[in-house]
């Protein structure tokens, strides 16, 4: 212990030694105990190493060339500069930079831009060198548990971080990761029907690999006469983040969150081994894997989940414009609305909302199993309520016959990469007890920048909050608040607009839910006490859950359960933060 407190206090002479002897800093292997070897270090793996790992995964590791390399003339990668400039690729890269399809196609691109570290932006001038920022510097293109255990192996082996990977939708930068392997999970794309016997569960069910999309599962569901439950955005992963994130989705009212529908999950651990997780076996890692973060307790390969019977439902929509008169008017509105929110989502309906500079929108309520007449009566008070304000207004609304058709009317069109972002959970007491100072925040918010919020009741979506590990805040919340300042990548400042959400939107919401809880898939990855505000009571048990099945830290993620254990230099390098007895 003494000898590593010395050593620690001398390495900056030794590094200062190795860097006048050899022209490069060449640190001493120990002093960088407790951190993740980096490009450089001696420890890091060789071309060689490289290259076995690549004959052990089928010749599908991936060398890192960053998207936007495209829109420089030179690349620099580890083994030297690579001209990599196409004038009509980078136009044809920009005009689709914000779709997520961009993003999912690359093993390497964050969809949250501001993770990159902005080292390849396809908006600064060619001449400016892409270089690998935050990017992983390998991926394996993982087909399946044995390319996900060789990566976990070869981390473990040369102590390199390991990142995994699905879709990069990842708000918190969690799918990326400087000087890291990734491992890929894209292409692991099984869906299969099954009748699930449990103790608590006898029905249809449906294992789903951890690359399928939400679209994906919703259409195989859909040909079986099924629904499961998934997210908004078609592209989103269903078995990777946003399940074990929590996941809310239109459905959410109807049959609680995506993360208490799993039955059983196939997950390759820390120690390499790829094990079953369900009610009667290692049930600890099954209770963590539903809720409890993503990228954290193990690679999931699989998941099986409940499927229910396919129906008909209905969506409506309302727009308020704000045409610079009536924005008090809309705010009272908006005042009206919260008191009736709780009925709405009581009744099974999903709620979207929007405030923003250009008004008040619903986008839409989806109400699964219900008929548009019932919907219509459902959302009649608010309208009544408008009505009184004579505030002018937009509604339609429709019915479809299945979840499939439904699902399908809403948007399709989702932009990513444009915000930083930053979320918290409003229980249904603060919307009830503290409405006029809940409205004040919305307004403070949405005045100024986008304010988004899905409504919901997932209360019965399990018998008891801590069936699961998801944060139980959200049993008792009515919204979950999701805000976005845009980013400029002309006039990139390296602060994102992330300062604005930490410091002042996010601080107007949590004066009015103390001891609060945010969705650790749509919050902000600087929130303070990350530990009780994502994970609430739960916290506990799953740290000691993360050191039973990771004692090493080989699953690092941002604001994830034992990520205070380690910090993340500026140089990107990963390192655990020793406590000041050792
Ligand atoms: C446009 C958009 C719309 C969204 N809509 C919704 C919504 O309607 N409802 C909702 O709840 N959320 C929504 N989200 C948030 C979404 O749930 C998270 O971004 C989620 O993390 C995405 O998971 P992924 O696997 O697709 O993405 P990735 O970015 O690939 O992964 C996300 C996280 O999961 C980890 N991970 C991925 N695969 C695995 C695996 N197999 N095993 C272990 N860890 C894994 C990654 O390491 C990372 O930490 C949305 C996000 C975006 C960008
Ligand atoms: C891995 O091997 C395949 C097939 O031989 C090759 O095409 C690919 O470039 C290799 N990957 C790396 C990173 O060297
Ligand atoms: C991120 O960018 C900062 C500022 O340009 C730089 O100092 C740092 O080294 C970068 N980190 C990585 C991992 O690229
Ligand atoms: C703005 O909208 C309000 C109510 O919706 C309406 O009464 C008012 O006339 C409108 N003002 C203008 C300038 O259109
Ligand atoms: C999405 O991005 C495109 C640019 O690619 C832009 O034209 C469009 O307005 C954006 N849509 C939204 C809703 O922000
Ligand atoms: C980004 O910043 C530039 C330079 O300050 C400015 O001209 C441009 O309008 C900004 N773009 C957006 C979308 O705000």
């Amino acid at each position: 212990m003494l000898f590593h407190k010395a050593l620690r206090l001398l390495s900056p002479i030794l590094l200062l030694l190795n860097e006048s002897v050899h022209g490069k800093v060449i640190p001493p292997r120990d002093s960088y105990d407790g951190c993740r070897a980096i490009p450089g270090d001696y420890s890091w793996p060789s071309l060689a190493d490289w290259n076995a790992l690549n004959k052990t995964v089928g010749g599908r590791l991936i060398a890192t060339i960053p998207i936007g390399a495209l829109c420089h003339r030179t690349y620099s990668s580890q083994t030297g500069d690579i001209a990599s400039y196409d004038k009509q690729k980078c136009q044809e890269l920009r005009d689709s930079w914000f779709l997520p399809e961009t993003h999912l196609a690359s093993s390497s691109s964050p969809m949250a831009y501001a993770f990159s570290n902005n080292s390849c932006n396809p908006w600064l001038d060619p001449a400016v060198s892409c270089t690998i920022g935050r990017h992983v510097v390998y991926a394996i293109n993982a087909l399946g548990p044995s390319d996900i255990q060789q990566g976990v192996k070869f981390a473990k082996a040369h102590k390199i971080r390991l990142v995994i990977r699905n879709t990069g939708h990842d708000y918190l930068g969690r799918s990326t990761g400087a000087h890291a392997l990734g491992v890929w999970t894209h292409n692991m794309k099984s869906m299969e029907l099954t009748k699930y016997q449990s103790r608590d569960y006898s029905g249809p069910a449906v294992k789903i690999g951890a690359g399928v999309h939400g679209v994906d599962a919703y259409t195989f569901a859909n040909s079986k006469g099924l629904v499961v439950v998934g997210g908004n955005c078609p592209s989103v992963g269903i078995a990777g983040g946003y399940t074990q994130g929590g996941g809310h989705g239109p459905l959410a009212s109807k049959y609680g969150l995506g993360a208490d529908q799993v039955l059983e999950w196939e997950v390759v651990t820390a120690g390499g081994q790829l094990l079953t997780a369900n009610c009667n076996q290692n049930s600890d890692l099954f209770w963590a894997l539903r809720g409890g973060g993503p990228g954290t307790f193990g690679v999931v390969v699989s998941m099986t989940v409940k499927a229910y019977p396919d129906s008909y439902a209905s969506t409506a929509y309302f727009s308020v414009l704000d045409n610079g008169t009536n924005t008090d008017t809309i705010y009272k509105a908006i005042g009206s609305f919260l008191t009736l929110l709780p009925n709405i989502v009581d009744a099974g309906v999903y709620a979207l909302w929007v405030v923003n500079p250009a008004g008040f929108f619903l986008m839409p309520a989806f109400a699964p199993t219900l008929r548009k007449g019932e919907l219509d009566k459902i959302l009649k008070p608010t309208l009544d309520a408008m009505d009184s304000l004579k505030l002018g207004y937009q509604y339609s609304s429709s019915e479809n016959p299945t979840f499939l058709s439904a699902y399908k009317s809403l948007t399709s069109s989702w932009n990513v990469s444009d915000y930083s972002t930053g979320g918290r959970l409003i229980p249904r007491d603060v919307a009830k007890n503290n409405k006029d100072a809940l409205v004040k925040a919305i307004r403070h918010i949405g005045s100024k920048t986008l304010f988004s919020a899905v409504s919901f009741n997932v209360k019965n979506g399990v018998s008891s909050p801590d069936e699961n590990a998801v944060n139980p805040y959200f049993r008792s919340s009515l919204f979950n608040v999701f805000m976005g300042v845009p980013l400029n990548y002309t006039d990139y400042n390296g602060q994102t607009g992330e300062n604005e959400i930490t410091n002042d939107y996010l601080p107007a919401l949590a004066a009015l839910t103390p001891n609060g809880g945010a969705y650790p898939n749509e919050a902000d990855v600087n929130q303070p006490d990350f530990q009780s505000v994502f994970y609430g009571t739960h916290y506990k048990k799953l740290l000691t859950i993360k050191n039973k099945y990771d004692p090493q830290g080989v699953f690092y993620a941002k604001a994830g359960v034992g990520s205070e254990a380690w910090k993340e230099q500026v140089d990107g390098r990963l390192c655990q933060i020793k406590s000041a007895a050792s």
